[in-house]
């Protein structure tokens, strides 16, 4: 099957039990500040879990757009990637084990609903338990897969260190408040009778193989998490809702269909593979290392293309800085394969294309900026070119030892060579880079260079949560501010609130004057200094529609709606506005006291604009 015959097929499946499909959320968490990227499909679903209604009801799924950044240096083997389409399904305090694993059975093996995989090619991993946590072992998984028609030799138990699943990881890890819980992992053997000799030809030849070996022999396709704990203190506390996320690989999947264990051997890296055999007069097949190679660039391309989709633009901060590492990480691969004219954007045209068909799932970011993608990556190729010859030389030159912190540190400032490549470089070269030395004088050279203006903001709030909240709650009364001041026209086009500060995208077609600002802040402060409450309403949408209530994405909402509306004491209305929360209850937790300033104002493309503000 195709990645896009696996996707529609997982999603129509779910439909017809009973779940609600939505479309993918950004790679770029709103209202999220603990983390860059969205790296699981439950990310979205975490207040849910926790036991909030969702407004679609309580049977979901998606396919999420995820990124793991900390993957970016494994990337290379046959079944790693940064970016990935994880396939959900999550129950609210719906059906639990018995459904989940029935559901799974029938995905994976029908051939008319599922993908018909062979039951024999197919184990599964359960929890061993913990008494010292207090957690039983996952029986009760293990005889769900077996009434399936699972043989019991293709079952098997692990620890925590594989059969336990929380954002954070094991229970020791958790922070409180974190929901987690015990996992079943689904894998697919790629070589069930050795002659591939996938084990054998591994590192892991001398043990005994089983699903978790890291021969690659097994590959996992999907793992359902039952969550039905929370952190608190030191211990896990049964959630009063039980729960399941399920989170599967599409490409993994694709991958088991068609018995070959290379993801990018998959009808959506073709082009791409053809593109740039061509350029590069080199065979994907022909080596090890032009594997590794041709793999960086696919895997590279393809998260900087969905990544740039989705807002983050290659730079030096924050997200951005991700998309500039894959970038140069990507062309010097590139310059490895003897490829020294541009390719990123042709790359990345290919995977735009092939992606169209599933607009329907991922929504329609890569056709809607394809200009802006293109230009992005190109811009970044042509800046990156100019140094990197001379970038290259200049390592050799020095690579005869170890890299000291200011040799480190140019390769940056005059070659835009991140410090991250320079230490990959140099692992190949087998020397060491002085990380320590290199920080030093970069923190020394920012601290020279930072405005007044940026990093004052001290909190004064007990924890980021807090602070998080009290910015999300500004946000709209900023936003009712911006439509007294700027015309009822403006809408957000996005947010993103860290405890520092909030990020607000909004349609507006010239730049903002600094009289305007002033009289958007003062919108914000008068109402803070006045003080107000926020009631909460569940409405029907055509009511608040006709109401006039402040809201974007309208079609993304239910029937039914929530209503937060922020009122003084003397009745006036600061703020009333369709939202999932969370919001300050009242203007006296975290906001009394506090003066609002919108510290920066830019363009972000044609017709949208950025507004930075803080709280002091
Ligand atoms: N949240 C689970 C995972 O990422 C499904 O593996």
């Amino acid at each position: 099957m195709t990645i896009n015959e696996v996707r529609r097929k997982y999603l129509e499946f779910m439909k017809s039990k009973g779940h609600v499909v939505l479309q993918s959320s950004s790679l770029v968490p709103e209202n999220d500040p603990t983390t860059l990227f969205t790296a699981a499909g439950m990310q979205p679903m975490i207040n849910y879990i926790l036991g909030e209604k969702h407004p679609m009801g309580t049977r979901i799924a998606d396919t999420q757009k995820c990124f793991r950044s900390q993957d970016i240096e494994e990337i290379g083997d046959n079944r790693h990637t940064t970016f990935f389409e994880m396939l959900g399904n999550w129950s609210f305090g719906d059906y639990f084990k018995k459904d989940q694993i029935a559901f799974m059975y029938e995905f994976l093996t029908d051939k008319n609903v599922g993908l018909g995989l062979s039951k024999d090619r197919l184990y599964f991993s359960c929890y061993t338990g913990n008494e010292n946590l207090g957690l039983p072992k996952d029986d009760e998984s293990k005889n769900f897969w077996l009434e399936n028609g699972i043989d019991e030799s293709h079952v098997k138990f692990y620890d925590e260190s594989k059969n336990w699943w929380s954002r954070s990881g094991i229970p020791e890890k958790m922070p409180e408040g974190e929901p987690g819980g015990p996992d079943s992992e689904m894998f697919f053997d790629f070589d069930p009778k050795g002659e591939k000799q996938i084990h054998a030809n591994s590192k892991f030849k001398n043990e005994a193989c089983h699903p978790n070996c890291d021969c690659g022999r097994f590959i996992e396709i999907g793992n359902s998490v039952f969550i039905q704990y929370k952190k608190t203190g030191d211990k896990l506390v049964e959630l009063e809702q039980k729960n399941v996320d399920f989170g599967g690989g599409l490409t993994r999947m694709a991958a088991a269909t068609v018995d070959d264990n290379d993801i990018f051997n998959l009808d959506v890296f073709t082009d791409a593979k053809n593109i740039l055999e061509n350029i590069s007069s080199k065979n994907y097949n022909e080596n090890e290392e032009n594997k590794i190679n041709f793999r960086i660039i696919f895997d590279h391309i393809h998260a900087a293309t969905f990544l740039i989709g989705d807002g983050v633009v290659p730079g030096n901060k924050d997200q951005m800085y991700f998309v500039r590492r894959l970038l140069r990480r990507a062309i010097v691969a590139g310059h490895k394969l003897n490829i020294h004219e541009n390719f990123t954007k042709s790359v990345a045209e290919t995977f735009i294309t092939n992606y169209k068909e599933a607009e329907e799932y991922l929504g329609d970011n890569l056709s809607k900026h394809r200009e802006k993608i293109l230009d992005e990556l190109d811009k970044e190729e042509i800046k990156f070119r100019k140094t990197l010859n001379s970038g290259m030389k200049e390592f050799e030159k020095i690579s005869h030892k170890d890299i000291n912190g200011e040799a480190a540190f140019n390769l940056l400032q005059s070659f835009g060579f991140p410090i991250e490549l320079t230490t990959e470089l140099a692992n190949d070269a087998k020397i060491k880079v002085d990380l320590e030395g290199f920080n030093k004088l970069k923190i020394e050279h920012a601290e020279k260079s930072r405005t007044s203006s940026e990093g004052m903001f001290k909190g004064g709030l007990a924890d980021q949560g807090e602070a998080t909240t009290a910015l999300h709650t500004t946000c709209h009364l900023m936003l009712e501010g911006m439509k007294k001041v700027l015309g009822e026209g403006v809408t957000q086009k996005g947010s993103n609130i860290t405890p520092e500060r909030l990020r607000f995208d909004f349609t507006f077609t010239r730049k903002i004057e600094d009289d305007e600002k002033r009289k958007i802040e003062d919108y914000v402060n008068d109402a803070i200094k006045n003080g107000f409450d926020v009631s909460i309403d569940e409405i029907p949408k055509s009511i608040a529609k006709a109401d006039g209530v402040t809201g974007a994405f309208w079609e993304k909402y239910p029937e039914i709606v929530k209503v937060y509306t922020m009122k003084g004491s003397g009745g006036e209305i600061y703020s009333r506005e369709l939202c999932g929360g969370p919001h300050v209850e009242n203007s006296n937790d975290y906001l009394k006291g506090k003066t609002f300033s919108i510290i920066k104002e830019e363009a972000v493309s044609g017709g949208v604009r950025r507004f930075k503000g803080v709280l002091k």
